[in-house]
Parts: structure tokens; C-alpha cells; sequence
């Protein structure tokens, strides 16, 4: 059926998700729903949750409450939970939130459109969390909504079957399955064609990618996306440690476009902590793969995932992952406590860690990693990088060049993801260019574009 109104889609949770949203927007338009990033405008409302933590699917709690209030006031509402949140609940969701139409599992999108008909046509709810056995696919002609953006995220996989026994992403996302390489290629054409420069591939674990399926490995697709024209740069998250494969650091390093950056989350550097984990690897496995992968690619910035506070993790233990931070001086890294989740295993492992310890821990080893990053930022004062540029930002840094004060301040990132600011009047969203880096801060850069040094 077709409808008139506002949509209003609320993200929470990983760039999956975020991929999610725009086809769930993509659905609602098609529905006649016109997007609005006003709430109060809006007559249908999507939460888009996530439950890797606690704190995040409070999060998505807290922001479906407040329709208590809003639906009394405008009883035509149609109020969804969407994603991981709504897998793990299903009619759970109702306990807390009796108002909810729809609640819509991770694999029901292709079914989203017949739950609004039901909606509409007087139905009281609707609840699914069936399983589907392909990702749902988007119309290929309408792929391409949001063309101001020039960095986009293509999921090339959904699932887990790697059961890390802290991790609720087996049980809300199901089991592995990868799209055709056709229709990934075909997606990210059509985001070329729209202005697109810059894609991120997505999966849980890509390096695994294609592989119930008998298709083309992750380097090969790689390899294919790589031939994309209008593609500048093509990063990917997350690759697993436990299948780091020779191929796919031969094409980080062969293929021009793939950006010398590799997210590769170790969670922890105390092999009794792996082992509980089921990470399937070893501290030393873990070094052994860092050293094989600097051999390929010598310049390559690396970017980590670590839990503090796992069950019956040590003072030891902890400083085990310290000092694998001392060892690999990561360039950046994601690092959480540990969030207990009934679905997953860790919930019913003895020793549990006290929240406070855990907060410790956490902040001390932040402390030490803003160091390296600083130094790892420090380390590029006077090195020219190619920056993609992103847009204007906001505020104009000290030692702003008064000959510069007329021009605007531009951001850009840098191939290995770090975020660049300089000053511009020609710079366009999209371009890329030559940045000759001047300042280091913990979190970003600064410099000048090429052309200004040498005028
Ligand atoms: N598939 C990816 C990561 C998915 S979740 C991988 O395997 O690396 C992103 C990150 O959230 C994880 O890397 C982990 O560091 C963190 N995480 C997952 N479950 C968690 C939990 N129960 N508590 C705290 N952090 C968690
Ligand atoms: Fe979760 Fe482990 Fe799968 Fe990553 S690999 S999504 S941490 S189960
Ligand atoms: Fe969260 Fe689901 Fe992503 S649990 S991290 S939104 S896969």
C-alpha cells in the first residue's frame, strides 16, 4: 500500500546498522513515507537498536519510552523497534514498551512493508523474528538516496557463526550468509555513479566472506571492487584475527585503492582470557599474523578492539594486554568493559570482575594508548598525506594562519583513517588531496594543502 507522512529513523549500534537504516528508509519510502529529522513530525518512528552492550540497548529503551506520552497525544503514531534489540526481545519488547507496533528482527525487512499494511488495516502488533536465508536486497534504483554523502557503507555479510563467548551478534544476527559479488559490485556502481568515493565494505568477519557459499574469497572481491570507477578509496571492518589470510594482506598492499588501515580486534593479550573468550587464536598467533602483515605492507596503521574486565580476568591478565599495547603501538583502539549479555555464555562464567575494578582498568589503559596515538600522530608532522576531503569543520585551530583567516577550515581523512584539518578555499567535498601535516593532537591533524605551502 501506498501512504503519506514522516518517517524518523533512530541508529544505534555499529555501521551495520547504520547501513540497515538507509535501506529501512529506502522501505518506508517506497511506502510513501517521506524522511524528516524532526520526531515530532513524524507518524512513523524507527529505532534501529543494538545489544552488543548494555548500556546500548538501554539506550534504545530510553528513547522508545518516551512515546509513552507522545502516542497518547497522537494514537496514529506507528512506533518500531527495528534490529538486534528486537531479535533478542521479540514480545519481550512489550513488557517495557506495551505501545510498540512492530517489532522487527534483524532478518525481517523484506517483511517490513506487509507489517505496516497490518498496522494501518487496525492489527494491535506485530512481532517477527523469523530467520531469512539471504539479506535483503534493496532496489538497485533507489540505492543511491543520500547523494551528498561521498563515504557510504555496503554490508557484504551478515551473521556470525565464531561464538566469542562474551558476544550476542551469533544469536541477533544469525547465521553467516554473504551476498553475490554481483550485487555488491552493483551496489557500490550505483554509489560511484552518485558521487560515492569511498566505501566500506561490512561484515562481522570478513575475511570469511563467500565462503559457505563457494564464492569468490573477500581478496578477490576486493580485487573487483577495486576496478570500480569513481571508487577512490575502499576500506573494510571487521577482519578476525584467526583467519587473517597471506591473500588478503597482498591486496591491502597491491591494490591502489584499498587504504593501508587494518582494524584487527584483539580483545585481549592474555592467552587464558582468549582461550575463555573462543577467539581462536593466541596472544602469539596474534603477534606472529601483526609481523607477517608488517612484512607485506611496512607502513600500515593498525586499529584494535579490546574488552577489560572479562570473567575472572587478572591484574595479570590485564596487564598481559597492556603490555601487547606496548608491543604492537596500535594507532588507534575501541576499548570496552566487559557488559555481561544473558544470551551469551561469559554471563554464567564465575569471577566476575567488579564494576569499578573494570572502570580502572579501562581508564588506565586508555591513559596509556592516547600516548602512542599522540606519538603515532606526532610521528606524521611534515609528511604529506592524501586527504579525502569530508567537509568544513567548525572550529578554526590555534595558529591559524592570519594570510588563511579568510578561508574556510575544511576536514578530510587520511588512508589510514585519521581525521585532518587545513584550511581551503577551493577544496570541494570529495576531492582528494595533498596535505603537508604542520600540528599533531591526540585526535587529529593539521596542515596545509600542497598548493598554499608553495604560493
Ligand atoms: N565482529 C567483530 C566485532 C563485533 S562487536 C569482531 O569480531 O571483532 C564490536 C566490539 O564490541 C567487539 O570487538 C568487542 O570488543 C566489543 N564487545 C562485544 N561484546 C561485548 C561485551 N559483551 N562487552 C563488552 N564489549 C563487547
Ligand atoms: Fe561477536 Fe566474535 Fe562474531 Fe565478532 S567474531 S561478531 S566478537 S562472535
Ligand atoms: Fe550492535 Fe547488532 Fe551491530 S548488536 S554492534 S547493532 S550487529
Amino acid at each position: 500500500m501506498k501512504y503519506s507522512g514522516y518517517a524518523y529513523i533512530y541508529t544505534i549500534g555499529c555501521q551495520m546498522n547504520v547501513y540497515d537504516s538507509e535501506k529501512l528508509g529506502l522501505i518506508l519510502n517506497s511506502y510513501g513515507f517521506e524522511r524528516t529529522d524532526d520526531v515530532h513530525k513524524a507518524d512513523i518512528v524507527v529505532c534501529n537498536t543494538c545489544s552488543i552492550r548494555h548500556k546500548a540497548e538501554e539506550k534504545a529503551f530510553s528513547f522508545l519510552g518516551r512515546f509513552a506520552k507522545i502516542k497518547k497525544k497522537k494514537p496514529g503514531l506507528i512506533v518500531v523497534m527495528a534490529g538486534c534489540v528486537a531479535q533478542q526481545e521479540g514480545e519481550r519488547a512489550f513488557v517495557r514498551l506495551p505501545y510498540l507496533d512492530i517489532v522487527l528482527g534483524t532478518q525481517a525487512f523484506s517483511r517490513f512493508g506487509q507489517h505496516i499494511d497490518a498496522i494501518k488495516s487496525g492489527q494491535r502488533r506485530v512481532v517477527d523474528t523469523r530467520d531469512a536465508p539471504m539479506i535483503y536486497e534493496a532496489l538497485p534504483e533507489t540505492a543511491c538516496m543520500d547523494e551528498n554523502k561521498i563515504s557510504r557503507f555496503v554490508t557484504i555479510m551478515q551473521g556470525c557463526e565464531n561464538f566469542c563467548t562474551y558476544c550476542v551478534v551469533p544469536y541477533v544476527r544469525g547465521r553467516e550468509r554473504s551476498r553475490t559479488p554481483e550485487k555488491i559490485v552493483q551496489e557500490i556502481r550505483l554509489l560511484a555513479e552518485s558521487g560515492v568515493k569511498e566505501v566500506t565494505l561490512l561484515g562481522q568477519n570478513v575475511n570469511s566472506y563467500g565462503q559457505k557459499e563457494g564464492e569468490i574469497s573477500f581478496p578477490e572481491l576486493l580485487f573487483r571492487v577495486n576496478d570500480i570507477n569513481g571508487i577512490q578509496r575502499i576500506r573494510f571492518a571487521t577482519s578476525h584475527p584467526k583467519d587473517l589470510s597471506v591473500d588478503l594482506m597482498v591486496a591491502i598492499r597491491d591494490l591502489d585503492k584499498v587504504c593501508n588501515h587494518l582494524h584487527l580486534p584483539v580483545q585481549s593479550g592474555s592467552n587464558h582470557i582468549l582461550r575463555k573468550m573462543n577467539r581462536g587464536y593466541t596472544r602469539e598467533t596474534y603477534l606472529d599474523r601483526i609481523f607477517n602483515l608488517k612484512k607485506h605492507c611496512p607502513d600500515i596503521a593498525l586499529s584494535t578492539d579490546i574488552i577489560v574486565g572479562f570473567p575472572s580476568e587478572t591484574r595479570e591478565d590485564f596487564n598481559d594486554t597492556l603490555d601487547l599495547l606496548r608491543e604492537i603501538e596500535f594507532d588507534s583502539l575501541y576499548a570496552f568493559a566487559y557488559s555481561d549479555r544473558s544470551s551469551a555464555p561469559a554471563a554464567r562464567f564465575p569471577h566476575q570482575v567488579d564494576e569499578t575494578e573494570k572502570r580502572d582498568r579501562l581508564n588506565h589503559l586508555l591513559e596509556i594508548q592516547e600516548r602512542y596515538t599522540e606519538q603515532k600522530n606526532t610521528g606524521l608532522v611534515g609528511k604529506t598525506l592524501d586527504v579525502l576531503v569530508e567537509g568544513t569543520s567548525e572550529k578554526k585551530r590555534e595558529g591559524f594562519d592570519p594570510v588563511q583567516e579568510h578561508m574556510e577550515q575544511m576536514t578530510g581523512r587520511s588512508e589510514s583513517n585519521k581525521v585532518v584539518h587545513f584550511p581551503s578555499d577551493q577544496a570541494n567535498i570529495g576531492d582528494m588531496i595533498k596535505i603537508r601535516i604542520k600540528n599533531a593532537y591526540p585526535h587529529s591533524l593539521w596542515g596545509y594543502p600542497l598548493e598554499l605551502e608553495t604560493k
